[in-house]
């Protein structure tokens, strides 16, 4: 067994704004697993935990071949749905994040880049692409692979409402899609007339659910 007491490090999530004693002179309310940016793993996430109990379900209800998040970020949640990629060898994974110096390899920034490196060369399943999720060869790597398999794209990036109305058009009957930070960065008149033209609907009862866990996340499927 491998035994390295030099291994040991203590810079993660050492960012002065980063709050380290979050519960230390309080108790922790069931209510809080609402609170969005949370740590996960160690990771930084921009999303609640109850968002992950969400997630979990929703993808295993749906049973997709293929997931993508735009806008990687810290990580938390790229590496929680790789993971269920590889435990579940059940769908390709693929995250895209065009600024990984800022958080993704930065572990003052509870960043999990160093880490998901490793799980990419491990699975086949899991995928990151340092890139920009507007540009042409994005878009078609995206294409091909919806193409041929059944989809769910979660829409995390810089500008919500521009990767939904560029991606959704995409999606055949049965693929989904989901925006986070509904009705704070993206709101549905920037967005209906994707919908209207493509068929896209509010996913009940996931939508239901997703807005009583308080996600902030909004999923539509292709009718
Ligand atoms: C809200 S954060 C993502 C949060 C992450 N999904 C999570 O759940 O923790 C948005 C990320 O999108 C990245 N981003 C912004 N514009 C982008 C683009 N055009 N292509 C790829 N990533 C982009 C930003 O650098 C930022 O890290």
């Amino acid at each position: 067994m491998k035994y390295d007491k030099d291994v040991l490090t203590k810079i993660h999530g050492a960012h002065p704004l980063i709050d380290k004693e979050v519960y230390t002179n309080k108790i922790m309310p069931l209510q809080d697993m609402k609170i969005i940016n949370r740590r996960f793993m160690g990771a930084g996430m921009s999303q609640n935990y109850a968002s992950i109990y969400w997630q979990e379900y929703y993808i295993e209800s749906n049973r997709f071949d293929y997931v993508v998040e735009f806008g990687s970020q810290k990580g938390a949640l790229s590496t929680y749905l790789a993971n269920m990629a590889a435990i579940t060898e059940s769908y390709i994974f693929d995250t895209y994040e065009m600024f990984p110096d800022k958080d993704w390899y930065s572990r003052n920034d509870e960043g999990v880049g160093h880490w998901f490196d490793r799980l990419a060369e491990l699975s086949p399943y899991i995928n990151y692409h340092h890139k920009n999720v507007f540009t042409e060869s994005t878009f078609n790597h995206i294409k091909e692979n919806l193409e041929q398999f059944k989809t769910y794209i979660f829409c995390d990036g810089g500008d919500k409402a521009r990767e939904f109305n560029m991606y959704a058009p995409l999606l055949k009957p049965g693929d989904k899609i989901a925006v986070h930070d509904w009705n704070m960065e993206i709101r549905q008149p920037q967005i209906q007339e994707t919908m209207d033209k493509y068929n896209l609907v509010f996913d009940e009862p996931f939508a239901a659910s997703a807005s009583e866990l308080d996600t902030w996340i909004m999923p539509f499927r292709k009718e």
